[in-house]
């Protein structure tokens, strides 16, 4: 078997142990499919642009990867050994779409794809000063209604909102970070069901219940149950990952007053340790297979 170089790039600003598991866990199965890996923090590696070209400092060609695995959200980054000409899974077009929860909409949407009614705010360079389009948006879609900033995980950047002081109180907060105003899917409160993606297959599904707050996240409280998707739930999951460009996802689904699901987002870069311990299922052992094919693929 050809021996392939692979670097696998994870968030090296943050400790937590969850980072470098999911690196490490898809470095193991990496390394079982005799790939030469390397597990690189995204800030020890610095693009940089000249007119000789896009580089890396310090690196020069014999000691780049073949391909990257990326498992953090350093869309410059990405896009830097895209340019180098380094194929990069997800790619940073994907990474920069998931990472941004308005911009996921906007994608899905243009689609027909099912989801919350959700309403972008107005970009601003500082603060809101006009408060006339929140108005309208909380007149849209009534109250409790669910901000979420832009860029967020673990639930910790999505609030629920019962009246117009506390959005409006919310948006100052926020200064002039992106958000969106979306309905609360009432039928959803504290559950909600994550879909792991590889290629054009779900490989694991569980379902998340909280019984404290309204967001699910195990990260934040909720139960992890194993879950049976439907056909619709599936197809679902996929299409959504694939208008994103995703080789794979972590999807979040919401449950429709009539059982119907609804995209609530896609993680580019979902742990797995979480889903292994709910389904026994190693995403990665899908993951890293998939990637293979895909980089023999771009080789043709
Ligand atoms: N529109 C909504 N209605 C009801 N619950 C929601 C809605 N959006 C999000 N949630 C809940 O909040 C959780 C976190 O939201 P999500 O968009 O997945 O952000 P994060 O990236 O922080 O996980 C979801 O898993 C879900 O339980
Ligand atoms: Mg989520």
């Amino acid at each position: 078997m050809a021996d392939y170089q692979a670097w696998i790039i994870y968030n090296g600003n943050l400790s937590e142990e969850k980072f470098i598991e999911l690196a490490s866990w898809i470095d193991t199965v990496a390394k079982s499919y005799s790939i030469t890996t390397k597990l690189v923090k995204n800030n020890h590696l610095l693009p940089t642009c000249s007119d000789t070209g896009p580089t890396l400092v310090g690196y020069s060609e014999p000691e780049l990867p073949h391909f990257v695995i990326f498992l953090d959200k350093d869309v410059l980054l990405a896009k830097q050994f895209e340019s180098m000409g380094i194929p990069v899974y997800n790619n940073a077009n994907c990474i920069e779409t998931c990472d941004n929860k308005s911009l996921t909409f906007q994608v899905l949407a243009a689609h027909g794809i099912p989801m919350p009614k959700t309403i972008l705010a107005p970009f601003v360079f500082h603060q809101h000063q006009d408060y006339t389009p929140f108005h309208q948006a909380a007149k849209a879609l009534g109250f409790p209604l669910v901000l979420k900033e832009a860029y967020g995980s673990f639930g910790m950047q999505v609030y629920l909102i019962h009246s117009m002081g506390d959005l409006l109180q919310k948006i100052n907060e926020l200064g002039n970070r992106p958000f969106l105003l979306q309905e609360f899917i009432a039928s959803s409160k504290g559950k909600d069901i994550r879909l792991n993606v590889v290629g054009n297959e779900v490989v694991a599904s569980m379902m998340r219940i909280s019984s404290t707050d309204f967001r699910a996240n195990v990260s934040n409280g909720g139960e992890m149950l194993t879950y049976d998707p439907s056909e619709e739930e599936i197809e679902l999951a996929i299409k959504s990952s694939q208008l994103v460009g995703a080789d794979f996802a972590g999807v979040d689904l919401l449950f429709s007053e009539d059982g119907s699901p609804l995209v609530c987002e896609i993680n580019s870069n979902a742990h797995i340790k979480n889903i292994f311990d709910c389904t026994g299922i190693n995403v990665a052992s899908y993951i890293v297979p998939h990637i293979l094919q895909k980089y023999k693929e771009h080789l043709k």
